[in-house]
């Protein structure tokens, strides 16, 4: 994910994304592990408490009859509940929500902020191993983490292809891009959040 910033705009809309959440990424990726969640469980349940944040800020967009038309498996993509029993096997309180999550985006909106909570699956690739230090799996406290059915990649492909396939107009390229860039934000918000939060850290 190293784009220059002067690099010319890819014809692919999910690579144009990527593009412009280079940034973004580069610098929650720095505070996740400003945040050393593989340090010790009580860190990565906060960092849990932020994913689930998140997911259930999304469950709304995962079953929307109208995005399920677009992609036919997006209700089981959704990792709500799965941060869910991660916090359960963490001995963690469900965490109450949070003021300001995402409302009735469109279409073209929701699919940008669908495009990081799904791109993110990639990244956890890398930090399940991390959680398996702790004794954490993808069927105990790294649930969330974990092999999504079908495969990882082919998961991001598929998604990518349709995405990649939708006809829009200048507007709602827009909006699918704010919708990415809020979507960052967002989960820099939750993280502070949750780390704000924990009851006793070191
Ligand atoms: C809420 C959103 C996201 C979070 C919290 C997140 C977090 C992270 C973190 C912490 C890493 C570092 C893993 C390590 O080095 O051990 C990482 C790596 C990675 N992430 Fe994300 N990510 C998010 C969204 C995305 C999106 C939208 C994409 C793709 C479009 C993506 C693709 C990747 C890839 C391919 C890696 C592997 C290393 C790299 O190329 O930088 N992530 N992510």
């Amino acid at each position: 994910m190293t784009v220059s910033p002067t690099a010319e705009r890819p014809s692919l809309r999910s690579q144009r994304l990527n593009q412009i959440t280079n940034e973004p990424h580069t610098q929650l990726d720095a505070l996740v592990k400003a945040h050393a969640p593989f340090e010790t469980q009580a860190n990565f349940a906060r960092f849990v408490v932020a994913q689930y944040l998140f997911q259930s800020e999304l469950v709304t967009l995962y079953n929307d009859p109208e995005l399920i038309k677009i992609i036919p498996d997006l209700a089981e993509r959704c990792r709500a509940q799965a941060a869910k029993l991660d916090l359960g096997d963490l001995d963690t309180d469900i965490p109450a929500p949070v003021a300001g999550a995402l409302k009735h985006p469109s279409t073209a909106e929701a699919l940008g902020w669908l495009f990081v909570s799904e791109g993110s699956k990639l990244g956890a690739a890398f930090l399940i191993k991390r959680a398996v230090g702790l004794g954490l799996s993808e069927t105990f406290g790294a649930r969330h983490l974990g092999e999504p059915v079908g495969g990882r990649a082919e998961g991001w492909k598929r998604f990518t292809r349709t995405l990649d396939g939708l006809a829009f107009s200048a507007e709602e390229e827009a909006a699918v891009e704010k919708g990415a860039i809020d979507a960052f934000v967002r989960f820099t918000v939750l993280l502070e959040q949750a780390y704000a939060s924990a009851p006793e850290l070191a």
